[in-house]
């Protein structure tokens, strides 16, 4: 259900726009004040205040296009309950006046109204309560709202931020968790255990007032599902493959070079869908695909990674519908391919942005199948003069809710295995370079 905000964010690219520079300009006035005030001392940052203790400084991102975040190195101190955040010793109360104080939303999709409803809210404040808890280790405040019930948005949203933000405090961080959900930390409980020495605290309801040496607020994030190195000098997505293949220990970190020595078959993953998106020749596919060579799996995403991630990474060509499924790319192994097979309609900018760009930057080779007019099962229910297969962009100006309706809920697909044998084929022959 949520995963279709993928599409609905993507679909309306350039309302988003519009609502970014709105954003900038309307909701974020301080940021944009802070802006103008500080640019020339503090270069691109937006928000800088060093303080009458000196050794006290707060520095918020509130320019940034994904996510807000805030870091603060000096006495910090949260009340889960109140959402509040104490800065007693920061002098930026001498700057303005309490109304101006910003609030922050610690979840990275931030001008997605729909991922953002689910977020909870912070709020600064520059009295000095009493610790119940003296922490030594600084604090990450971030948020598992939004639209962490989708596989996608888990990783790119939270995930892969979480890493890039995490990973220099090598376990010696507190995490921070707002909007919790067992079920999200039971299934990432890996990921965070191998980021933090510490039980992660569910801040929401804490009575408690902890107290940190420093505190960031937010994650930083800039493309999804990827690591954006011009913005993140010191994680690429490399490290973050190296990172999940000695988390969940997985074996592989080459796929198969065919024509060398042994006599091992490539194995291809079809990702089966069962509500949405189906393949409808299931066995025909896997037919074709053993006839080429391959051990075929064919296999639904389950919900347990550290399983799932072991058939990924066994793999050497992952391919499925456009879908969340395919954000388990993340685990195959380098040189693997990616095959993204698209419905029929209009889905280039969605199937480069979400997948193909991403698979880029996860040295892994990248193939796309668009389905035709008769490989869709929409040609059961339109004759082919019908607008959804003369004119998909007028299928996508009558707005998102109807783009969808037609072209990603109702529209599974029957591969032409003939039409599609090229693909594999092409497959076959980046594994052998
Ligand atoms: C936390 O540290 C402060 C300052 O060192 C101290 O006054 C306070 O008693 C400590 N609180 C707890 C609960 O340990
Ligand atoms: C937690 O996530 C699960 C699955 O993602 C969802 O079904 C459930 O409603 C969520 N619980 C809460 C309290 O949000
Ligand atoms: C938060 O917890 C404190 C106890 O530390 C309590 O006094 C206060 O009423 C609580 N606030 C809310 C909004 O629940
Ligand atoms: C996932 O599967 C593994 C191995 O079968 C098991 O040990 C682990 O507890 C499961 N994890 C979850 C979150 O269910």
């Amino acid at each position: 259900m949520l995963y279709d905000s993928i599409f609905a964010r993507s679909f309306s690219h350039h309302e988003l726009k519009k609502m970014r520079c709105g954003a900038f300009f309307g909701g974020l006035v301080l940021g944009f004040f802070i802006c103008i005030y500080f640019t020339p001392y503090h270069g691109p940052l937006p928000f800088g205040v060093t303080t009458r203790a000196k050794s006290s400084r707060i520095v918020c991102h509130f320019t940034e296009p994904e996510s807000d975040f805030c870091e603060m190195h000096g006495d910090t101190r949260i009340l889960g309950n109140s959402s509040t955040i104490f800065l007693p010793h920061f002098s930026v109360a001498d700057m303005f006046t309490k109304n101006n104080w910003p609030r922050i939303k610690p979840y990275a999709r931030k001008t997605d109204e729909g991922a953002m409803q689910h977020v909870r809210k912070f709020k600064f404040s520059q009295e000095m309560p009493r610790c119940t808890q003296n922490h030594s280790v600084p604090a990450v405040l971030f948020s598992i709202g939004g639209y962490t019930e989708n596989y996608f948005h888990s990783f790119s949203d939270v995930v892969i931020p979480l890493y890039t933000t995490t990973r220099k405090f090598k376990g010696q961080v507190q995490f921070l968790l707002a909007d919790k959900n067992v079920s999200w930390t039971t299934k990432f409980e890996v990921v965070l255990k191998k980021l933090s020495n510490y039980e992660a605290i569910d801040i929401d309801k804490d009575e408690g007032v902890h107290c940190f040496p420093s505190m960031i607020i937010g994650l930083k994030k800039h493309k999804d599902l990827s690591i954006d190195p011009l913005n993140s000098p010191d994680y690429s997505m490399t490290n973050f493959r190296e990172f999940l293949r000695s988390s969940y220990y997985l074996k592989r970190e080459y796929a198969i070079k065919l024509g060398s020595k042994g006599k091992k078959r490539p194995r291809l993953l079809i990702i089966s869908r069962k509500r949405t998106r189906t393949f409808m020749n299931e066995n025909e596919i896997v037919t074709m695909g053993q006839n080429l060579g391959f051990d075929v799996v064919l296999a639904e995403a389950r919900s347990n990674i550290s399983e799932f991630s072991q058939l990924v990474n066994s793999c050497d060509v992952l391919m499925g519908v456009h879908g969340a499924g395919l954000t388990n790319i993340v685990f195959l192994p380098k040189n693997a391919v990616l095959i993204q097979v698209l419905p029929f309609g209009d889905f280039e900018w969605i199937a480069r942005t979400f997948f193909e760009d991403p698979s880029k930057t996860m040295n892994l080779r990248y193939l796309e199948y668009k389905i035709s007019e008769k490989e869709s099962s929409m040609i059961q229910k339109y004759s082919l003069d019908d607008e959804v297969f003369k004119n998909p962009p007028s299928v996508a100006e009558k707005g998102w809710s109807y783009f969808k309706s037609m072209y990603l809920d109702n529209q599974n697909v029957k591969l032409d295995v003939c039409r599609f044998r090229a693909t594999l084929v092409e497959a076959l022959r980046m594994l052998s370079m």
